[in-house]
C-alpha cells in the first residue's frame, strides 16, 4: 500500500441556497465499505491525535467543520494534507502512519471506515510498524 493511494476525493456537492448538501455511498465515492463512523470534536488547541497506522483499515477523512492537517508517513514519503472542505475527504489507505494537527478552533474530524474498532487492526509504535511495512 503505497502512499500516492492517498487523495483527496472531491464528494458530490449538490449546490443550493437553502444550503450544500455532500454524500458519501460506500463503493462508490470511496473504495470500500463503510462499517464505522466516529468523530473527533472539543480538539483543544495545540492538540495532536493519532500517532498510529492501521493493518487493514480503510479510512476516509473529512474536516466537517474547521480545518486541521494530516500528516501521512509510508515509512519512506511524508505528506502533509491540510483538510477544511466539508466536500473533500482524504482517503487513507492501511499501513499508513497518520497524525493529525494544526486543528482550527471548533474543527470537526470525521472518520468513515472501513471495519469496527479493533485494537489489533492498530500499529501504535512507530518501529514496529516500520518493521511491518518494510522489514527494517
Ligand atoms: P485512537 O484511535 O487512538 O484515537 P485517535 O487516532 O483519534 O487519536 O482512539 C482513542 C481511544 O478511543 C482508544 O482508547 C480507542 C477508543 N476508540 C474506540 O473505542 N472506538 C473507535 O472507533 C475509535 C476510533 C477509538
Amino acid at each position: 500500500m503505497n502512499i500516492d493511494l492517498c487523495k483527496i476525493i472531491d464528494l458530490p456537492k449538490i449546490q443550493d441556497p437553502r444550503g450544500n448538501l455532500t454524500f458519501v455511498e460506500s463503493g462508490n465515492q470511496i473504495p470500500f465499505d463503510i462499517q464505522r463512523v466516529y468523530y473527533l470534536y472539543d480538539v483543544p488547541g495545540g492538540s495532536e491525535r493519532g500517532g498510529h497506522a492501521h493493518k487493514d483499515l480503510h479510512q476516509l477523512i473529512i474536516a466537517m467543520s474547521g480545518s486541521f492537517d494530516v500528516v501521512l508517513d509510508d515509512g519512506k514519503e511524508k505528506k502533509r494534507v491540510h483538510l477544511s472542505r466539508s466536500y473533500n475527504g482524504l482517503y487513507v489507505c492501511p499501513m499508513i502512519w497518520r497524525e493529525l494537527d494544526n486543528f482550527s478552533s471548533g474543527s470537526v474530524c470525521m472518520v468513515l471506515a472501513s471495519n469496527k474498532y479493533d485494537e489489533s487492526d492498530y500499529y501504535r509504535d512507530y518501529a514496529e510498524f516500520m518493521r511491518a511495512r518494510w522489514q527494517v
